[in-house]
């Protein structure tokens, strides 16, 4: 569907999407979008616009009912269980409602995003202690997620997304529970993330985190682009950087 050129530039792309739930609400009405390599692109729109149902559909936790799916040139209409399942290591996502185990420690919810990539653990305290620091939740290492606020459960959640270093980060909601200044921490952790080579795409309905952003902001209403442009331009093409496994200690 891309040319050759655009195919390693492109890493999500959605072409006449649409996505119904029983019996009639259409959630996601004929939506094509595709965003660069090295991208922040903002999703937003009021409650109910269809800003985690285009989440849901970039890691089929949903299927369309018309149009096509591809992240990083892979059809997720065509792709076996086995082969979306090894997509998904390289996907990073923090749910709006986190998806957290409870009893189970920070460092050991953020862990698991590591170990099915084989991280070695060492690799693994070293990051999710630096991860933990940047997000202000140093002192919360042992603690079971159960045991936190719901801010810094949000934040666990997205530290665990970012971890494993994946290609694509997906957040929905990434300050949702959060005061000014610990959204500042999130937003620079997923700026360091999209330094490093990361692409991010981040559902929202705080304003304050786009509203200056020189990054792509795409509006939905009713399950419809209603505003922002669905084409990357030039200048937001594909970042240099990667996102390779290393054993560097920094995030
Ligand atoms: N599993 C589901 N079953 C039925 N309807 C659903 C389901 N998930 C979402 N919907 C409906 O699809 C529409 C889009 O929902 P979606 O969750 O994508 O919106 P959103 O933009 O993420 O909203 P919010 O800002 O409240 O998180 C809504 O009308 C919602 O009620
Ligand atoms: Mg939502």
């Amino acid at each position: 569907m891309n040319s050759a050129n655009n195919e390693s530039r492109i890493i999500v792309d959605l072409v006449k999407v649409s996505k119904t739930y029983h019996p009639d609400i259409h959630a996601v009405s004929d939506v094509s979008l595709s965003v660069n390599r090295g991208e922040i692109l903002f999703l937003t729109g009021r409650s109910g616009a269809g800003k985690t149902t285009i989440l849901h559909l970039l890691n089929r936790i949903e299927s369309p009912d018309k149009g096509v799916v591809e992240v990083a040139g892979q059809d997720l209409g065509k792709l076996s269980q086995g082969k979306m399942q090894k997509l998904r290591r390289s996907i990073g996502v923090a749910y709006q409602d986190f998806k957290l185990l409870p009893d189970r420690s920070v460092a050991q919810n953020i862990a698991i995003a590591m170990e099915v990539t084989y991280t070695r653990p060492s690799t693994i305290r070293t990051r999710t202690k630096d991860i933990l620091q940047r997000l202000g939740l140093a002192d919360k290492y042992h603690t079971p997620t159960a045991e936190l606020s719901r801010g810094e459960q949000q934040r666990v959640a997205i530290a665990r997304a970012v971890a494993g270093r994946p290609q694509l980060i997906l957040t929905d909601e990434p300050t949702g529970n959060l005061d000014h200044e610990t959204t500042t921490l999130v937003m620079d952790l997923l700026s360091h993330c999209n330094k490093k080579g990361a692409t991010i795409i981040i559902a929202t309905h705080d304003e304050s985190i786009y509203r200056q952003t020189d990054h792509r902001v795409i509006e939905l209403r009713a399950g419809r682009i209603v505003n922002g442009n669905p084409v990357p331009d030039d200048s937001r093409r594909h970042n240099p950087a990667t996102t390779e496994e290393t054993d560097n200690a920094d995030t």
